[in-house]
């Protein structure tokens, strides 16, 4: 583990918010390794020294939930050789607690990416069984219509003969371009298999050009974040994933 702010730790613990940390740090409320401190911005090494607050040590192990717009361009992993990651993305106050993402978006996918700590409930959220809704926007090529609502409803082969579970497609736009047709379209799948969303065109003969996750199970992405912005969970945001128990078919 890295090292981080004295604040950050302390508000990561839930002890209270940056500003009323500051205070504490000026009442004389927190110490590092026994010695009262005057400096709420000072770097702590959370393994070899103790943190206490008002007396009592703080135990450092904290959760980090993280919503990212995930640009083109990155690997949705922790580390490669040759890519920039998703956590290359982060601010090493952020980094510290060791986020990873829950699931995987290509290389090239556009929008939410969760990252957290938090190994349960990344786990439930990506458990097969647990048929967590993930809604994604894609501009394809090809004209999709009626019929590929009915396939997609029924289940398509892939190439490799699994049949997807029932999965609900909207046509938001057909367009004309340069002579060639393209849709814009929204879908909704229950599970994750790799590049799923675009085996399923290809499946019925159509090339997705452009794809973006919007929503995982309750989690919407934040439209206010561009891509390559992340923010944190709110707790209501946190208990809404918690609570979440996918749709069992
Ligand atoms: N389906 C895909 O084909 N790619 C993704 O990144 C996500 C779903």
């Amino acid at each position: 583990m890295e090292r981080l702010r004295v604040d950050k730790l302390l508000a990561n613990m839930g002890i209270g918010t940056r500003s009323e940390i500051k205070r504490a740090v000026k009442q004389g409320k927190v110490s590092v390794d026994g010695k009262m401190i005057k400096d709420s911005g000072l770097i702590v090494h959370p393994e070899e020294q103790i943190i206490s607050y008002e007396g009592e040590e703080v135990r450092y192990q904290a959760w980090i939930y993280l919503m990212m717009n995930k640009p083109p361009g990155v690997l949705s992993a922790t580390e490669d050789e040759r890519d920039r990651t998703v956590i290359d993305l982060l601010a090493s106050n952020d980094r510290v607690l060791s986020p990873f993402p829950v699931g995987r978006l290509d290389k090239d996918t556009v929008g939410l990416l969760l990252l957290t700590n938090d190994g349960q409930l990344a786990h439930e959220l990506l458990s097969p069984r647990k048929h967590v809704d993930k809604l994604y926007e894609a501009r394809v090529h090809g004209e999709v219509g009626q019929a590929d609502r009915d396939a997609f409803q029924a289940g398509v082969t892939l190439d490799d003969g699994y049949v997807t579970l029932p999965a609900e497609l909207d046509v938001l736009e057909n367009t004309l371009e340069d002579g060639e047709a393209y849709s814009s379209i929204r879908l909704t799948i229950r599970e994750g298999k790799f590049h799923q969303v675009k085996r399923m065109f290809e499946a019925v003969g159509k090339q997705v050009v452009h794809l973006k996750r919007i929503a995982m199970g309750p989690l919407q992405l934040d439209s206010q974040l561009a891509e390559g912005e992340y923010r944190e969970l709110d707790e209501a945001e946190v208990e809404l994933l918690r609570s979440h128990r996918g749709n069992r078919p």
